[in-house]
């Protein structure tokens, strides 16, 4: 994780570099630092906290100078405090990292033993080190850095300067993003362009491996052996408003209410009144998917849960195999992969360091091709697929995830419709669910109109330490979204059950004291579900049901309470009930006083493994 900014310009860029910051604060946020270069010297400023602690630093003494690199952490060597915050001075060397150097022990052992000292338990601080020994051996800053690149093990994206080379940035990239800015008389680095949507929508994206040298004249990329190399320009689609919080409070109420709208994108232009429209997924992707005969899943997070639903969707409309699985397990276990088997990914960022890895470890176990379900147009992910489905959701600020989710149920009933018809389901139902998802962004707005009512419900979560969340079939999945959604921003402990596993060990926990939250939509598994809902009433547990309004379910209940919905079908069904279940977690979480858009220890791009 982490973020990282950087800039070669003729004007001031501390400014810049801090609004950089500002947006790439998803990234990580438990402390922040920016050096800049000028005349020779470095003056440097980190805080513990928020960007805007370090902010407040900077105005009370602030410096001028146009070359500068910036660094918003999320720690994983060293406590969060102001030693460990980037960037890291060692000599003549101050740089930024995003990643883990995995053979930083050895190497700060060696350093030490050539008379290094360190003020700081990060990995990075060894980096720096190192470029210093290079640079003494007569080295560029360049050639210093791509040196040192070679020496390390683990992922790193870094931008370094040096006091002996003004108007200069080098930065490298390996397992972690990093792109350059292309701007008139100024260049830039960042994590990502939405860091740089302030200064240009120019963008180059670095491949692995590559070492960049910017300067106010332009960027120079170089390979790992030193040889320049080319990169493609791009120009961004972001505009600053994208990222703007507007009327909202926080941007993850924002990112909720933007769901019909993002869902809507999602789906046009991708299916019309006869259904899925060809070549949804990319050059040649029609003619792999009619090979497919399985389908392997792999995401992290709530993009797993996005996969869960659909293994429920493509068994039972395509009626083929589904296996999903959580990216850190299945790439370090030898999964079985029978002939024709699809691989998917799921990622919002394309950046998932585990998500990642799976995908490349994907590449040697045989798969008939790759699918990337992702967020990010430019990002790793989209790059490696074979076939890709762009979810279209936008820039997702807040680290709970909210349109990212429901944006990739879109995408992902898409292929379940595309799978469907490929395998032959009947016609009748075939255009029944491609109605169904034509209604679901109106049917999103209508749920989003319970908000008043969730509030109120939000209340009786306030001195709450456990929740228990319940669904059935692909609602299941749903539930565990919901608790995934109340525990992250919340902090209150939730679990999710399929409801039927209710009395196999959680219905010991059910008393007065444990809110249980039930999605009950309406279908055939519905009875059972009441008599879940049954056996928690019959031990006082307070039942909150969300409820389809054309489920039949009695008031019933001694203490709780009913919330009705309509769904729009069973199959969107899934996408709908998410809605009231994010609303009720950031509603409980704005009344806990929690920091909703920032929750402590999380971030939103988990760049590491
Ligand atoms: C982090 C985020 C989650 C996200 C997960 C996977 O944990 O906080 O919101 O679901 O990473 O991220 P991805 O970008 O791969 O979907």
């Amino acid at each position: 994780m982490c973020g990282i900014v950087a800039a070669a310009a003729q004007r001031d860029v501390a400014p810049l570099l801090i609004a950089g910051l500002k947006a790439l604060e998803y990234r990580g946020y438990d402390s922040a630092g920016l050096a800049v270069l000028e005349a020779g010297q470095v003056h440097r400023v980190r805080a513990k906290g928020k960007v805007r602690e370090m902010e407040a630093l900077y105005l009370a003494d602030p410096f001028p100078g146009g070359t500068g690199i910036a660094h918003t952490r999320w720690a994983t060597h060293g406590v969060p405090n102001e030693a460990n915050a980037h960037p890291h001075m060692v000599g003549r060397v101050t740089l930024v990292h995003n990643g883990i150097i995995e053979n930083y022990v050895s190497l700060r052992t060696e350093l030490q033993a050539k008379g290094y000292v360190f003020t700081s338990e990060t990995d990075t601080e060894v980096m720096a080190a190192l470029v210093d020994v290079n640079i003494s051996k007569g080295m560029s800053l360049r050639e210093a850095v791509l040196a040192t690149v070679r020496e390390l093990e683990g992922a790193y994206a870094i931008a370094v300067i040096s006091r002996d080379e003004p108007g200069r940035v080098v930065g490298a990239r390996r397992g972690a993003p990093l792109l350059i800015g292309v701007g008139i008389g100024e260049n830039f680095l960042g994590s990502d362009a939405q860091a740089l949507v302030q200064v240009t929508n120019k963008i180059i994206y670095l491949e692995e491996d590559d070492v960049v040298e910017i300067s106010r004249e332009g960027a120079r990329i170089y390979t790992l052996d030193g040889k320049p190399v080319e990169r493609a320009t791009h120009e961004s689609e972001l505009s600053a408003d994208a990222v703007e919080r507007g009327e909202y409070r926080h941007y993850m109420q924002k990112e909720i209410f933007e769901q019909p709208r993002a869902v809507a994108n999602t789906l046009e232009a991708r299916i019309g009144a006869g259904g899925v429209l060809p070549n949804v997924f990319g050059i040649g992707g029609d003619e792999l998917l009619a090979k497919v005969k399985g389908v392997h899943i792999i995401a992290c997070g709530t993009s797993y849960h996005a996969g869960m639903v659909a293994k429920y969707w493509i068994e039972e409309y395509a009626r083929l195999p589904v296996s999903v699985e959580v990216a850190s397990e299945y790439r370090y276990r030898e999964a079985v992969v029978p002939e024709g088997t699809l691989f998917i990914a799921i990622s919002q960022s394309g950046e998932t360091a585990d998500t990642l890895a799976a995908m490349r470890e994907s590449r040697r176990r045989g798969y008939l091709g790759t699918l990337a379900i992702c967020n990010v147009p430019e990002s790793s992910a989209v790059r490696e697929a074979d076939l890709k489905l762009m979810t279209r959701a936008g820039p997702e600020i807040g680290v709970a995830s909210t349109k990212a989710f429901t944006t990739q149920l879109a995408a992902l009933a898409l292929l379940t419709l595309h799978l469907a018809k490929q395998q032959g389901l009947d016609s009748a139902r075939y255009n029944d669910l491609c109605a169904q998802l034509h209604r679901l962004p109106r049917a999103i707005d209508e749920a989003l109109k319970l908000e008043p009512q969730i509030i109120e419900l939000a209340a009786s979560f306030i001195p709450r330490h456990h929740a228990l969340f319940l669904g059935r079939g692909a609602h299941f999945p749903v539930a565990l979204e919901g608790s995934l959604k109340l525990k992250e921003i919340s902090y209150i402990h939730a679990e999710a059950y399929p409801a039927g596993e209710l009395k196999h060990g959680p219905l010991a926990l059910v008393d007065e004291d444990m809110p249980v939250v039930a999605v009950a939509p309406n279908g055939p598994l519905l009875d059972k579900l009441k008599s879940n809902l049954q056996e928690v009433r019959a031990r006082g547990g307070e039942l909150i049901v969300f409820a389809d309004s054309a489920a039949h379910i009695d008031g019933g209940a001694t203490r709780g309470s009913i919330l009705r919905i309509d769904a729009g079908g069973d199959f969107i069904a899934p996408a709908v009930f998410t809605v009231p279940l994010q609303l009720l977690a950031y509603h409980v979480a704005v009344l806990r006083g929690t920091d909703v858009d920032q929750p402590r220890n999380l971030a939103k791009s988990v760049t590491v493994e």
